[in-house]
């Protein structure tokens, strides 16, 4: 039984401020639950936080992107036995690394938009696009850092620049011009597809934690047909990746209404504001039942 949760957070990666924010709303969550718990920091090294690690019965990992969205604190976390929410570590290497979890989407016939990846930003400062614009960003990481929409060649080097300061790898995508889609799943259940009209062209940084610089619908007005393609896509592509716990698949719907993945996020942002909560709170969910939700089905991996 569960008596004690340790909410790991902290970190070094770019996400930081978000993952300690996160953490606040889960260490509520999980008190008003009836829990014991334990706020665990990552500063540097992460094998320091091993005494703190063994004395709880539950990991709450409230990071995102780098070492604690990668699978390494997922590794950590199995060798020593602790549960913990969300994917475990193969799902959460594959998730963080944009370009291999489109390629295992496009092999199962999943829509995606084109895109080349270079390993060495002198090739990519090389590379002749055929047409403009183009999204560039680090192929690893998240919460747009790094990304930038290049709309001439002459723009390209700077774009290649910034992409690589967060991600050896730098993806190079096909604009697709359309409407921002994400979806929740929670166990192989999918809950109510979120539209985000961001106030900038991309659903960027600010976009993302400012408060007003949004807005969301959810449920997304959407014809029930296409609510329930985007709904079926991100629950195959959680399965094809095995993903397990909960997950959140992000997607541009263009013009045509046809979907086109861009990537999933094997630990979403968890602040009362997030979301994968405002997702569930369209489905009735409030946001501490959510926490034991993620609770309950991660302990079933
Ligand atoms: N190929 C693309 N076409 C159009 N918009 C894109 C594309 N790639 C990224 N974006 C925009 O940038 C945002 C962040 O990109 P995403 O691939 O989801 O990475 P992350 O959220 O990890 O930074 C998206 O939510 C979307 O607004
Ligand atoms: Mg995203």
């Amino acid at each position: 039984m569960i008596k004690k949760i340790g909410i790991l957070t902290g970190g070094d990666s770019a996400e930081r401020e978000i993952s300690l924010k996160s953490c606040e709303a889960i260490k509520k969550a999980c008190n008003e639950l009836g829990y014991a718990t334990k706020r665990i920091i990552i500063d540097g090294n992460a094998q320091k936080i091993t005494p703190e690690l063994v004395e709880v019965d539950f990991v709450f990992i409230s990071l995102h992107g780098g070492n604690g969205e990668n699978g390494v604190i997922q590794g950590l976390l199995d060798s020593l036995n602790i549960p913990y929410n969300g994917s475990g570590v193969l799902a959460s290497s594959l998730g963080m690394e944009k370009s291999l979890t489109k390629q295992l989407a496009r092999s199962f016939g999943i829509q995606t938009p084109d895109w080349k990846i270079f390993e060495d930003i002198n090739e990519s400062k090389k590379y002749i696009a055929n047409e403009f614009p183009i999204v560039v960003k680090p192929s690893a990481d998240g919460s747009t850092i790094g990304l930038s929409f290049v709309r001439n060649q002459a723009d390209f080097a700077e774009a290649v620049e910034l992409a690589d300061k967060y991600d050896g790898n730098i993806m190079v995508e096909n604009y697709i011009e359309g409407r921002e889609l994400t979806v929740t799943i929670i166990g192989q259940q999918v809950y109510p597809v979120i539209e985000i009209i961001p106030k900038h062209k991309f659903y960027d940084y600010e976009c993302k934690y400012e408060k007003g610089m949004s807005d969301y619908i959810c449920p997304a007005e959407l014809p029930s047909m296409l609510t329930n393609k985007v709904q079926n896509i991100s629950l195959d592509i959680f399965n094809i990746l095995q993903c397990s716990g909960y997950a959140r698949a992000d997607f541009i719907l263009d013009k045509k209404n046809n979907p086109w993945f861009l990537e999933i996020n094997t630990l979403p942002g968890m602040t009362a504001t997030s979301l994968v909560p405002k997702s569930a709170m369209a489905a009735d969910i409030p946001f501490n039942d959510l926490i034991q939700m993620i609770i309950n089905e991660s302990m079933k991996k």
